[in-house]
């Protein structure tokens, strides 16, 4: 017995951050796949392998994250026993996690690793819905950061371009991207999203009403984009992005090296570029003309790739 389930990576085009708070966010399926593969084990136990090493867990102890809370995997070993507990099945599990994106960079991966997760186990006991996949998926986020917005886990689940805002999904017309090009940039350096949550949740306490501007500012420019993306308004799109990266190095999220990629993004053509998710690290999101891709000489110091918007969400294979 062997099921096989795939995710995509996302990148968050407008809103991170506000978005804990409430405010509305626009995010992006892209053409980059994490696949999990999940079989049945003899051995009573849950057990991980992915590119961050081994992981095992007794079935015993899976439905207690504080026996497992340093643990690489805990949000898969979590993801599993979500699972189970929703079938009433509970057996050992080997799962096997397999990714095209790099982990810890913006991208959303341990969103995709657990959806992908509780697609592949819940196909291998029984029937998950992907309402349930993304239910489930934001319960095992919350070990990862404890307030998620939910807007990986969303993205990853339903695919497409999203608007997010309350816990409330919304996949926009396909008509609002058709001709949408991305290219994403990693600055090598691995964020740590709990970390700059935290981060931001202090700075907002520490100065109330710079904080609430911002997160004013950041629902006008996602709001914007959405009318600019309804107008195939590539060029004002980009601006619009520029402007978010503007506003996110004003909450205190970006550095030097995102600053500086943005800027090259910029000098060589992109519409518009801007850090994408957590910042502090990870990936630059820019929008580009699919004819005019930037140079690759002039980020060859970085991992690059281009991508539409990826319309499928998560698939379970056969
Ligand atoms: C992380 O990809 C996006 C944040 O807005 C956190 C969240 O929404 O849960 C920084």
């Amino acid at each position: 017995m062997r099921a096989v389930a795939s995710a995509p990576a996302k990148a968050i085009l407008f809103g991170e951050h506000f978005v804990v708070y409430g405010k509305p966010a626009v995010a992006t399926a892209l053409e980059r796949r994490v696949r999990a593969t999940s079989t049945i084990n003899g051995a009573g136990e849950v057990r991980v392998r992915s590119m961050l090493g081994y992981s095992r867990m007794d079935l015993g102890s899976i439905h207690d994250p504080n026996l497992y809370r340093d643990d690489p995997h805990r949000h898969i070993i979590f993801s599993a026993a979500g699972v189970m507990r929703l079938l009433e099945r509970y057996t050992g599990v080997d799962i096997l996690l397999e990714s095209d994106f790099p982990y810890g960079m913006g991208l959303g991966a341990s969103a995709a690793t657990s959806v992908a997760t509780i697609a592949s186990v819940g196909s291998l006991l029984g029937r998950v819905s992907r309402d349930e996949v993304f239910r489930l998926s934001v319960e095992a986020e919350r070990l990862v950061h404890r307030n998620p917005s939910g807007i990986d886990s969303a993205v990853c689940t339903y695919g497409g371009l999203v608007l997010f805002k309350d816990g409330r999904v919304e996949r926009l017309d396909k008509r609002m991207y058709i001709d949408m090009h991305f290219m994403v940039v990693n600055s090598g350096i691995m964020k740590d999203t709990g970390a700059m949550v935290m981060r931001v949740k202090a700075r907002g306490e520490s100065s109330r009403e710079e904080f609430a501007s911002l997160a004013e500012m950041s629902e006008q420019l996602t709001m914007q984009a959405l009318y600019a993306m309804g107008c195939g308004d590539r060029a004002r799109l980009g601006e619009l992005l520029t402007l978010n990266h503007g506003l996110l190095r004003r909450l205190g999220v970006s550095n030097g090296v995102l600053d500086g990629i943005v800027h090259a993004l910029l000098k060589n053509g992109a519409y518009g570029a801007k850090l994408t998710g957590a910042g502090g690290g990870g990936c630059i999101i820019s929008l580009i003309d699919r004819s005019r891709t930037p140079p690759p000489d002039a980020l060859s110091r970085y991992e690059t790739f281009t991508s539409g918007v990826e319309e499928q969400g998560v698939i379970t294979e056969a």
